[in-house]
Protein backbone atom coordinates (compact mmCIF):
# COMPACT_ATOMS: atom_id res chain seq x y z
CA UNK A 1 0.00 0.00 0.00
CA UNK A 2 1.26 3.67 -0.83
CA UNK A 3 1.51 6.50 1.63
CA UNK A 4 -1.13 8.10 -0.24
CA UNK A 5 -3.80 5.08 0.50
CA UNK A 6 -3.41 5.65 3.75
CA UNK A 7 -6.07 8.45 5.81
CA UNK A 8 -3.32 9.38 8.18
CA UNK A 9 -3.08 8.11 12.05
CA UNK A 10 -6.78 7.49 12.63
CA UNK A 11 -10.20 8.70 12.60
CA UNK A 12 -11.69 11.59 14.49
CA UNK A 13 -13.49 10.94 17.81
CA UNK A 14 -16.79 12.92 17.43
CA UNK A 15 -18.90 14.24 20.65
CA UNK A 16 -22.46 15.16 21.07
CA UNK A 17 -23.15 16.73 24.15
CA UNK A 18 -27.04 17.45 25.22
CA UNK A 19 -27.43 18.15 21.41
CA UNK A 20 -30.97 19.29 20.15
CA UNK A 21 -32.15 20.28 16.89
CA UNK A 22 -35.61 22.07 16.72
CA UNK A 23 -36.73 22.92 12.77
CA UNK A 24 -38.31 26.73 12.74
CA UNK A 25 -41.52 26.80 12.10
CA UNK A 26 -41.96 23.09 13.59
CA UNK A 27 -44.27 23.81 16.90
CA UNK A 28 -43.85 19.29 17.61
CA UNK A 29 -41.13 17.85 19.02
CA UNK A 30 -37.84 18.03 18.11
CA UNK A 31 -36.17 16.44 15.23
CA UNK A 32 -33.37 15.72 17.29
CA UNK A 33 -33.66 15.47 21.28
CA UNK A 34 -30.67 16.00 23.59
CA UNK A 35 -28.33 13.92 22.49
CA UNK A 36 -24.92 12.96 24.08
CA UNK A 37 -22.75 9.98 23.44
CA UNK A 38 -19.36 9.67 22.16
CA UNK A 39 -17.95 8.08 18.65
CA UNK A 40 -14.73 6.44 19.10
CA UNK A 41 -11.96 7.44 16.68
CA UNK A 42 -11.73 4.44 14.16
CA UNK A 43 -14.96 3.22 14.79
CA UNK A 44 -18.08 2.40 11.88
CA UNK A 45 -20.97 3.18 13.95
CA UNK A 46 -24.39 2.78 12.58
CA UNK A 47 -27.03 5.20 12.83
CA UNK A 48 -30.66 3.15 12.84
CA UNK A 49 -34.00 4.07 13.63
CA UNK A 50 -37.29 4.47 11.80
CA UNK A 51 -38.36 7.10 9.02
CA UNK A 52 -37.84 10.63 10.69
CA UNK A 53 -36.27 9.68 14.13
CA UNK A 54 -34.17 11.99 12.98
CA UNK A 55 -31.31 10.09 11.78
CA UNK A 56 -30.24 12.70 8.71
CA UNK A 57 -31.19 15.48 11.21
CA UNK A 58 -28.05 14.42 13.35
CA UNK A 59 -25.92 13.33 10.98
CA UNK A 60 -26.10 16.81 8.90
CA UNK A 61 -25.98 18.48 11.96
CA UNK A 62 -22.41 16.86 12.25
CA UNK A 63 -20.93 18.52 8.92
CA UNK A 64 -22.79 21.62 9.94
CA UNK A 65 -25.22 21.47 7.21
CA UNK A 66 -27.48 22.00 10.03
CA UNK A 67 -26.44 24.49 13.04
CA UNK A 68 -27.89 22.66 16.31
CA UNK A 69 -30.03 24.85 18.19
CA UNK A 70 -28.73 23.13 21.95
CA UNK A 71 -25.85 21.63 23.01
CA UNK A 72 -22.47 20.96 21.49
CA UNK A 73 -20.66 18.51 18.95
CA UNK A 74 -16.90 18.16 18.78
CA UNK A 75 -14.33 16.75 16.38
CA UNK A 76 -11.76 15.67 18.53
CA UNK A 77 -12.13 18.25 21.25
CA UNK A 78 -12.82 20.87 19.20
CA UNK A 79 -16.20 22.48 19.13
CA UNK A 80 -16.98 22.60 15.22
CA UNK A 81 -18.63 26.18 15.35
CA UNK A 82 -15.39 27.21 16.29
CA UNK A 83 -13.78 25.32 12.43
CA UNK A 84 -15.28 26.59 9.15
CA UNK A 85 -17.96 24.60 7.56
CA UNK A 86 -16.07 24.47 4.61
CA UNK A 87 -12.92 23.16 6.39
CA UNK A 88 -14.73 21.07 8.42
CA UNK A 89 -16.41 19.06 5.11
CA UNK A 90 -13.08 19.05 3.48
CA UNK A 91 -11.95 16.93 6.56
CA UNK A 92 -15.24 14.41 6.46
CA UNK A 93 -16.35 12.92 3.33
CA UNK A 94 -20.19 12.58 2.93
CA UNK A 95 -22.10 10.11 0.91
CA UNK A 96 -25.96 10.01 0.01
CA UNK A 97 -28.53 8.09 -1.41
CA UNK A 98 -28.21 10.13 -4.90
CA UNK A 99 -24.61 10.13 -5.08
CA UNK A 100 -24.93 13.78 -6.22
CA UNK A 101 -22.11 13.09 -8.44
CA UNK A 102 -21.33 16.07 -11.29
CA UNK A 103 -22.96 14.54 -14.42
CA UNK A 104 -21.01 16.61 -16.67
CA UNK A 105 -17.69 15.65 -14.93
CA UNK A 106 -15.98 12.54 -16.21
CA UNK A 107 -15.53 9.79 -13.05
CA UNK A 108 -11.77 10.92 -12.97
CA UNK A 109 -13.06 14.86 -12.27
CA UNK A 110 -15.65 13.75 -9.93
CA UNK A 111 -13.26 11.81 -8.01
CA UNK A 112 -10.81 14.45 -7.84
CA UNK A 113 -13.29 17.61 -6.58
CA UNK A 114 -11.68 17.67 -2.81
CA UNK A 115 -7.98 17.24 -3.80
CA UNK A 116 -8.15 20.19 -6.50
CA UNK A 117 -10.20 22.24 -3.78
CA UNK A 118 -6.91 21.42 -1.20
CA UNK A 119 -4.38 22.65 -4.19
CA UNK A 120 -3.05 19.16 -4.70
CA UNK A 121 -0.69 18.94 -7.73
CA UNK A 122 -1.82 17.11 -11.07
CA UNK A 123 0.47 14.09 -10.59
CA UNK A 124 -0.51 13.33 -6.84
CA UNK A 125 -4.26 13.69 -7.91
CA UNK A 126 -3.89 11.21 -10.83
CA UNK A 127 -2.41 9.18 -9.04
CA UNK A 128 -4.60 9.54 -5.87
CA UNK A 129 -8.40 9.27 -8.57
CA UNK A 130 -6.35 5.80 -9.78
CA UNK A 131 -5.92 4.41 -6.45
CA UNK A 132 -9.33 5.14 -5.21
CA UNK A 133 -11.18 3.84 -8.28
CA UNK A 134 -9.06 0.64 -7.96
CA UNK A 135 -9.74 0.32 -3.98
CA UNK A 136 -13.72 1.08 -5.08
CA UNK A 137 -13.82 -1.92 -7.54
CA UNK A 138 -13.86 0.07 -10.58
CA UNK A 139 -10.67 -0.42 -13.27
CA UNK A 140 -9.56 3.01 -13.63
CA UNK A 141 -8.47 2.54 -17.09
CA UNK A 142 -11.97 1.60 -18.03
CA UNK A 143 -13.70 4.18 -15.59
CA UNK A 144 -11.69 7.36 -15.58
CA UNK A 145 -12.82 9.05 -18.66
CA UNK A 146 -16.59 7.87 -18.93
CA UNK A 147 -19.56 9.85 -17.73
CA UNK A 148 -21.68 8.95 -14.71
CA UNK A 149 -24.42 8.38 -17.32
CA UNK A 150 -22.25 5.74 -18.20
CA UNK A 151 -22.32 3.83 -14.78
CA UNK A 152 -24.93 1.17 -13.25
CA UNK A 153 -26.36 2.84 -9.66
CA UNK A 154 -24.08 0.59 -7.81
CA UNK A 155 -20.97 2.04 -9.88
CA UNK A 156 -22.17 5.42 -9.33
CA UNK A 157 -22.58 4.56 -5.67
CA UNK A 158 -18.62 3.27 -5.74
CA UNK A 159 -17.88 6.62 -7.15
CA UNK A 160 -19.30 8.34 -4.64
CA UNK A 161 -17.47 6.31 -2.27
CA UNK A 162 -14.14 7.00 -3.75
CA UNK A 163 -14.37 10.95 -4.00
CA UNK A 164 -15.86 11.36 -0.52
CA UNK A 165 -12.45 9.69 0.20
CA UNK A 166 -10.48 11.23 -2.21
CA UNK A 167 -9.72 14.09 0.52
CA UNK A 168 -8.12 11.52 2.87
CA UNK A 169 -10.82 12.73 5.60
CA UNK A 170 -10.25 11.40 9.00
CA UNK A 171 -14.12 10.49 9.12
CA UNK A 172 -16.87 9.75 7.09
CA UNK A 173 -20.27 10.47 6.77
CA UNK A 174 -23.32 8.45 4.75
CA UNK A 175 -26.78 8.86 4.53
CA UNK A 176 -28.34 5.06 3.37
CA UNK A 177 -25.84 5.05 0.80
CA UNK A 178 -26.73 1.81 -0.41
CA UNK A 179 -30.53 2.68 -0.15
CA UNK A 180 -31.56 2.44 -4.04
CA UNK A 181 -29.93 -0.65 -4.36
CA UNK A 182 -30.58 -4.01 -5.67
CA UNK A 183 -30.13 -6.50 -2.70
CA UNK A 184 -26.95 -8.58 -4.51
CA UNK A 185 -25.05 -5.10 -5.17
CA UNK A 186 -26.18 -3.58 -1.42
CA UNK A 187 -24.63 -6.79 0.26
CA UNK A 188 -21.55 -6.20 -1.55
CA UNK A 189 -20.88 -2.82 -1.30
CA UNK A 190 -21.74 -3.45 2.73
CA UNK A 191 -18.79 -6.04 2.15
CA UNK A 192 -16.47 -4.02 0.37
CA UNK A 193 -17.15 -0.93 2.88
CA UNK A 194 -15.90 -2.92 6.23
CA UNK A 195 -13.00 -4.26 3.94
CA UNK A 196 -12.29 -0.51 3.26
CA UNK A 197 -13.07 0.61 6.97
CA UNK A 198 -10.07 -2.11 7.98
CA UNK A 199 -7.96 -1.29 5.68
CA UNK A 200 -8.06 2.50 6.47
CA UNK A 201 -9.18 3.20 9.77
CA UNK A 202 -11.55 5.75 9.59
CA UNK A 203 -14.29 6.78 11.61
CA UNK A 204 -17.50 6.22 9.95
CA UNK A 205 -21.13 7.23 11.11
CA UNK A 206 -23.67 5.43 8.66
CA UNK A 207 -27.11 5.87 8.28
CA UNK A 208 -29.90 2.86 7.52
CA UNK A 209 -33.13 1.93 9.13
CA UNK A 210 -32.20 -1.19 7.59
CA UNK A 211 -31.44 -3.74 10.49
CA UNK A 212 -29.29 -5.93 8.38
CA UNK A 213 -27.47 -3.66 7.12
CA UNK A 214 -26.89 -2.43 10.46
CA UNK A 215 -26.13 -5.66 11.89
CA UNK A 216 -23.39 -6.24 9.21
CA UNK A 217 -21.87 -3.12 8.90
CA UNK A 218 -21.69 -1.22 12.55
CA UNK A 219 -19.32 -2.07 15.01
CA UNK A 220 -21.65 0.22 17.47
CA UNK A 221 -25.39 1.24 16.44
CA UNK A 222 -27.28 4.31 17.82
CA UNK A 223 -30.79 3.49 18.21
CA UNK A 224 -32.46 6.55 17.69
CA UNK A 225 -36.54 7.36 18.19
CA UNK A 226 -38.34 10.60 17.83
CA UNK A 227 -35.32 12.64 17.69
CA UNK A 228 -33.83 10.65 21.18
CA UNK A 229 -30.80 7.79 21.13
CA UNK A 230 -32.41 5.03 23.11
CA UNK A 231 -29.48 2.37 22.81
CA UNK A 232 -26.02 2.94 21.99
CA UNK A 233 -24.11 -0.63 21.72
CA UNK A 234 -22.66 -3.63 20.20
CA UNK A 235 -25.02 -5.48 17.61
CA UNK A 236 -24.79 -8.14 19.87
CA UNK A 237 -25.83 -6.44 22.80
CA UNK A 238 -28.67 -4.03 20.48
CA UNK A 239 -29.96 -7.64 19.59
CA UNK A 240 -29.62 -9.74 23.05
CA UNK A 241 -30.15 -6.99 25.21
CA UNK A 242 -32.60 -4.49 23.91
CA UNK A 243 -32.98 -1.51 26.14
CA UNK A 244 -36.68 -1.62 25.71
CA UNK A 245 -39.54 -3.03 23.71
CA UNK A 246 -39.56 -0.42 20.75
CA UNK A 247 -35.22 -2.07 20.19
CA UNK A 248 -36.21 -5.51 21.25
CA UNK A 249 -39.39 -5.11 17.87
CA UNK A 250 -36.91 -3.24 15.95
CA UNK A 251 -33.78 -5.20 15.97
CA UNK A 252 -35.98 -8.30 15.90
CA UNK A 253 -34.77 -9.98 19.29
CA UNK A 254 -36.89 -12.85 19.04
CA UNK A 255 -35.46 -13.78 16.02
CA UNK A 256 -33.63 -17.41 16.82
CA UNK A 257 -31.46 -16.90 13.76
CA UNK A 258 -30.34 -13.61 14.30
CA UNK A 259 -29.63 -13.79 17.71
CA UNK A 260 -27.60 -17.08 16.27
CA UNK A 261 -25.74 -14.78 13.54
CA UNK A 262 -24.47 -12.41 16.27
CA UNK A 263 -23.40 -14.86 19.37
CA UNK A 264 -19.82 -15.89 19.62
CA UNK A 265 -19.37 -19.66 20.27
CA UNK A 266 -15.81 -18.91 21.89
CA UNK A 267 -17.70 -18.17 25.08
CA UNK A 268 -19.41 -21.73 25.17
CA UNK A 269 -16.57 -23.85 24.53
CA UNK A 270 -16.98 -27.39 25.97
CA UNK A 271 -13.69 -28.84 26.89
CA UNK A 272 -12.46 -31.90 25.33
CA UNK A 273 -12.07 -33.43 28.58
CA UNK A 274 -10.01 -36.76 27.06
CA UNK A 275 -12.46 -36.75 24.02
CA UNK A 276 -9.82 -36.46 21.56
CA UNK A 277 -11.12 -35.22 18.65
CA UNK A 278 -11.07 -37.98 15.72
CA UNK A 279 -9.95 -36.95 12.14
CA UNK A 280 -13.86 -37.14 10.52
CA UNK A 281 -15.05 -34.62 12.73
CA UNK A 282 -16.12 -31.20 11.76
CA UNK A 283 -14.35 -28.05 12.35
CA UNK A 284 -15.49 -24.18 13.07
CA UNK A 285 -13.31 -21.65 14.68
CA UNK A 286 -13.86 -20.11 17.72
CA UNK A 287 -14.41 -16.67 16.71
CA UNK A 288 -17.21 -18.20 14.57
CA UNK A 289 -20.79 -17.80 15.22
CA UNK A 290 -23.93 -19.49 16.74
CA UNK A 291 -24.95 -19.66 13.26
CA UNK A 292 -21.91 -21.31 11.89
CA UNK A 293 -21.54 -23.76 14.00
CA UNK A 294 -24.96 -24.98 13.76
CA UNK A 295 -24.73 -24.70 9.94
CA UNK A 296 -21.35 -27.27 10.72
CA UNK A 297 -23.62 -29.51 12.74
CA UNK A 298 -26.37 -29.72 10.22
CA UNK A 299 -23.88 -30.98 7.23
CA UNK A 300 -21.85 -33.24 9.31
CA UNK A 301 -23.00 -36.61 10.46
CA UNK A 302 -21.29 -35.63 14.17
CA UNK A 303 -23.15 -35.08 17.44
CA UNK A 304 -20.55 -32.61 18.27
CA UNK A 305 -17.94 -29.69 16.07
CA UNK A 306 -14.38 -29.55 16.92
CA UNK A 307 -13.08 -25.74 17.80
CA UNK A 308 -9.89 -24.86 17.02
CA UNK A 309 -8.16 -21.98 17.54
CA UNK A 310 -6.30 -19.64 14.94
CA UNK A 311 -3.75 -22.28 14.56
CA UNK A 312 -6.13 -24.87 13.78
CA UNK A 313 -5.70 -26.50 17.72
CA UNK A 314 -8.22 -27.79 19.11
CA UNK A 315 -9.84 -25.87 21.77
CA UNK A 316 -13.05 -27.78 22.80
CA UNK A 317 -16.49 -28.66 20.68
CA UNK A 318 -19.83 -27.54 20.89
CA UNK A 319 -23.36 -29.65 20.09
CA UNK A 320 -26.80 -28.68 19.34
CA UNK A 321 -27.52 -28.53 23.01
CA UNK A 322 -25.05 -25.38 23.36
CA UNK A 323 -26.32 -23.45 20.18
CA UNK A 324 -29.67 -23.88 21.73
CA UNK A 325 -28.24 -22.70 24.84
CA UNK A 326 -27.00 -19.66 23.33
CA UNK A 327 -30.40 -18.95 21.18
CA UNK A 328 -32.53 -18.41 24.12
CA UNK A 329 -33.42 -15.10 24.89
CA UNK A 330 -31.68 -13.81 27.48
CA UNK A 331 -29.29 -16.14 27.23
CA UNK A 332 -26.47 -13.71 27.46
CA UNK A 333 -23.03 -15.01 27.44
CA UNK A 334 -22.59 -14.74 31.38
CA UNK A 335 -25.81 -16.90 32.18
CA UNK A 336 -24.35 -19.30 30.36
CA UNK A 337 -22.30 -20.34 33.34
CA UNK A 338 -19.59 -22.36 31.64
CA UNK A 339 -16.30 -22.07 32.24
CA UNK A 340 -14.72 -19.83 29.67
CA UNK A 341 -11.39 -19.88 30.76
CA UNK A 342 -10.50 -22.64 28.09
CA UNK A 343 -9.83 -19.69 25.45
CA UNK A 344 -6.77 -18.46 27.02
CA UNK A 345 -6.47 -15.55 23.95
CA UNK A 346 -9.89 -14.94 23.23
CA UNK A 347 -8.60 -11.60 21.85
CA UNK A 348 -6.42 -12.88 19.91
CA UNK A 349 -8.66 -15.34 18.25
CA UNK A 350 -11.31 -12.75 17.46
CA UNK A 351 -8.56 -10.47 16.02
CA UNK A 352 -8.41 -13.63 13.48
CA UNK A 353 -11.72 -13.05 11.96
CA UNK A 354 -15.01 -12.11 12.70
CA UNK A 355 -18.25 -13.76 11.07
CA UNK A 356 -19.75 -10.65 10.10
N1 LIG B 1 -35.52 20.98 6.66
C1 LIG B 1 -36.49 20.61 7.51
N2 LIG B 1 -37.42 21.49 7.94
C2 LIG B 1 -38.38 21.12 8.83
N3 LIG B 1 -38.50 19.88 9.32
C3 LIG B 1 -37.62 18.96 8.92
C4 LIG B 1 -36.57 19.26 8.00
N4 LIG B 1 -35.84 18.15 7.78
C5 LIG B 1 -36.40 17.19 8.54
N5 LIG B 1 -37.48 17.66 9.22
C6 LIG B 1 -38.29 16.90 10.18
O1 LIG B 1 -37.45 16.43 11.23
C7 LIG B 1 -37.77 15.09 11.57
C8 LIG B 1 -36.54 14.21 11.38
O2 LIG B 1 -36.21 14.18 10.01
P1 LIG B 1 -34.94 13.38 9.45
O3 LIG B 1 -34.80 13.71 8.00
O4 LIG B 1 -33.77 13.68 10.31
O5 LIG B 1 -35.40 11.87 9.65
P2 LIG B 1 -34.72 10.50 9.19
O6 LIG B 1 -34.58 9.66 10.41
O7 LIG B 1 -33.51 10.78 8.41
O8 LIG B 1 -35.85 9.86 8.28
P3 LIG B 1 -35.73 8.95 6.92
O9 LIG B 1 -35.40 7.56 7.37
O10 LIG B 1 -37.09 9.03 6.35
O11 LIG B 1 -34.68 9.57 6.05
C9 LIG B 1 -38.93 14.70 10.68
O12 LIG B 1 -40.12 14.86 11.43
C10 LIG B 1 -38.90 15.67 9.54
O13 LIG B 1 -40.17 15.94 9.04
MG1 LIG C 1 -32.96 10.45 6.40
Amino acid sequence: MTSDSRSGDTGSRITYENVSKRYAGNSGAAAVHDVSLEITPGELVVILGPSGCGKTTLLKLTNRLYEPTGGTIRLDGDDITSLSPTRLRRRMGYVIQQTGLFPHLRIADNVAVVPKLLGWDKARIGRRVDELLELVGLPPDEYRRRYPSQLSGGQQQRVGLARALAGEPRTLLMDEPFGALDAITRTRLQDELRRLHRQMGQTMVFVTHDIEEALRLADRIIVMRDGAVVQYDTPLAVVTRPADEFVAQLVGSGNVMRRLELLPIRDVVRPLDGRAPRADEATILASGTGRAALDRLLESSSDRVIVVDADARPIGWVDFATVHGISQPGAGIASMGIDDTIVTDADAIVATGSSR
